[in-house]
């Protein structure tokens, strides 16, 4: 067990290959590699494909909530700004996220795509993983460890204002500054 495997991919089936592919490419800023054959691959980084798309001969069902398997995959920014500026260019064309949540650990933006699979595009909001791994060890995750939703719109205001991405991303910020706002873990079950 000397080596260690690195993530490469993820694969969605779909029966409206366009839309996703479309969708998936603009919400990462990705580019199709190769596509024919009922397939899509897309990047938007180093790999060679980072998400495919296939789209079997055979009807699918549609994805429930409720269904067992995988919830989401999360992309992470290098900055908060950088999660605020992809927020604002997807707003703009018409992609809004489905709930956001302050997890403490990470800024959270959750969108669904086409087929009703869950994105979550976040940031770390420590520096380290040591330090991002001693905040889950800490009281306020163990009390909950989901977090409170925000709104990126007043996010985006107070960082353009001059308050720092340390003081936008913490619960406390959330909280006071959206205290109304529902249980976001309801929006990711349903
Ligand atoms: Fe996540």
């Amino acid at each position: 067990m000397g080596t260690t495997p690195r993530f490469a991919h993820v694969v969605l089936q779909t029966s409206r290959l366009p839309e996703m592919r479309d969708w998936y490419c603009t919400l990462l800023d990705g580019h199709v590699v190769f596509e024919g054959h009922g397939l899509s691959f897309v990047t938007f980084d180093e790999e060679h494909h980072r998400i495919a798309f296939m789209s079997p001969p055979v009807a699918l069902d549609a994805k429930s909530p409720q269904a067992a398997g995988m919830h989401h995959v999360a992309y992470t920014f290098d900055s908060l700004d950088q999660l605020l500026d992809r927020y604002t260019e997807l707003a703009d064309k018409g992609i809004e996220p489905h709930v956001p949540i302050q997890h403490g650990v990470t800024t959270s933006l959750y969108y669904r795509d086409p087929d009703g699979n869950f994105v979550e595009l976040q940031v770390d909001n420590f520096a380290t993983p040591e330090q991002a791994t001693a905040y889950m060890a800490g009281p306020e995750y163990e009390q909950d460890p989901v977090g409170p939703s925000f709104r990126p719109e007043l996010m985006r205001e107070a960082r353009h204002a001059g308050t720092t991405a340390e003081e936008l991303t913490t619960r406390t910020w959330a909280l006071t500054t959206s205290p109304d706002l529902p249980n976001p873990l309801v929006a990711l079950t349903s």
